[in-house]
């Protein structure tokens, strides 16, 4: 089967798991093996994406010799235009999660702030929405870090640390959520402590501060918001390449086609 041409065939498996008592991770197993037995090519995950789940010290998952691998589109995703934006990653490759975004933009929006602070609430996630969760306002910050004014990305590596530490002049506490699910014994680690210190003394603080003020109160199921209520503010704030993210040479131009084929074994 030639690459490209078997998103049809996969898309039509279907899986009859209602009669079984596995996990969601074992039927999301279940299912990603029936869809690749259609495939004649082996798709290998990143060590990332298992790490946790096997020790990837042990893992002994090795390619045997007549098997092919994935070099380009994976056919279970969505094909992404030649020419990418950032509206087409929100659209294509985002997790649901990118919600949380786009009601922290709306919010800040509201709020009457300016177009970087709305820009960076847009933005201070999308680690997290499609890359890697850890550390994500660093990557995230590093992701935009060619397309938008040093403030915005500051303010993403910033929130980072702030999220931890509250601010009463802005009315921002440390958030109940945060005790719930880091326990309440919770320290932030000693890099995350020293970030946070140098950041209240620099001249973007509020930027950054700014992103955990809109961040906290954003979540809300019913409020459904679109990334082109965006257009106009990415149109003015991001540079979007005209090759298309991912293809433009830029010095992370790598991290978005990781995002395009995240599957690719090379
Ligand atoms: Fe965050
Ligand atoms: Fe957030």
């Amino acid at each position: 089967m030639v690459q490209g041409e078997s998103s049809a065939e996969v898309s039509d498996t279907v899986v009859d798991l209602s009669l079984t008592d596995q996990s969601p991770h074992e039927a999301a197993d279940a299912i990603e093996a029936a869809m690749l037995a259609q495939l004649d090519r082996r798709i290998r995950k990143s060590v990332l994406f298992t790490s946790g789940a096997v020790d990837p010290t042990q893992d002994s998952s090795y390619l045997s010799q007549d098997e092919l691998i994935i070099a380009g589109d994976d056919p279970r995703l969505r094909q992404m235009p030649k020419e990418p934006t950032l509206s087409d990653f929100f659209g294509l490759r985002f997790s649901p999660s990118k919600m949380h975004l786009l009601q922290s933009a709306m919010l800040a929006s509201k709020h009457g702030y300016g177009e970087n602070v709305v820009i960076a609430c847009l933005l201070h996630d999308i680690s997290m929405a499609g890359f890697v969760r850890g550390d994500h306002g660093y990557w995230g910050a590093q992701l935009v870090e060619p397309y938008v004014n040093e403030e915005v990305s500051w303010a993403i590596r910033a929130h980072q640390a702030l999220r931890f530490f509250p601010d009463e002049s802005v009315g921002y506490a440390y958030p109940q959520s945060y005790v719930r699910l880091f326990g309440e014994d919770y320290v932030p680690p000693r890099y995350i402590q020293e970030e946070y210190e140098s950041a209240r003394k620099h001249r973007w603080y509020m930027t950054g501060r700014l992103i955990t003020v809109n961040d906290l109160y954003s979540f809300d199921p019913d409020a459904q918001v679109s990334i082109d209520d965006f257009v106009d503010i990415i149109g003015r704030n991001f540079k979007q390449p005209p090759e298309g993210l991912g293809l433009d040479n830029s010095p992370v131009a790598h991290m978005w086609r990781t995002m395009i084929w995240p599957t690719r074994s090379l």
